[in-house]
């Protein structure tokens, strides 16, 4: 490999572990919305449901009841209407993997 080649595929390899970072930050970004009711990385104080660790689809389609109306809420119907699916996707999927 020349050394111009090797230069660019270094770049390229940064770029990409950047752009995966940047998505990472994203979503907890959106989550730390969520946090003031569920807790820091979903773990939340007596009285709301903890998030962390639970079955992403199950939270997932829980968020999707929401926010169609299918299941009753006081706050969630509000809350829920300001992501996408695929946005609440993620946000399911990230406290899925926090710990309990
Ligand atoms: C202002 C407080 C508050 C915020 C902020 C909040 N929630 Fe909730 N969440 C609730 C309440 C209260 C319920 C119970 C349903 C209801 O009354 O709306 C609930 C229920 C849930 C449930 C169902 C829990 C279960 O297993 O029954 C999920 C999942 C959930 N919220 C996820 C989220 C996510 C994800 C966010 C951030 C995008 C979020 N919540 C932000 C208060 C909040």
């Amino acid at each position: 490999m020349t050394k111009k080649l090797k230069w660019l595929a270094a770049a390229a390899l940064c770029t990409a572990a950047m752009g995966a970072q940047a998505e990472v930050s994203q979503v907890r970004i959106w989550a730390a919305a969520c946090a003031t009711c569920h807790g820091t990385g979903g773990q939340a104080q007596e009285g709301n449901e903890s998030l962390a660790g639970k079955d992403k689809d199950e939270m997932f389609q829980k968020l999707m009841d929401y926010k169609s109306g299918r299941k009753p809420a006081t706050l969630m119907h509000q809350l829920t209407a300001g992501y996408t699916d695929d946005q609440l996707r993620q946000i399911a999927a990230y406290f899925a993997g926090q710990k309990k």
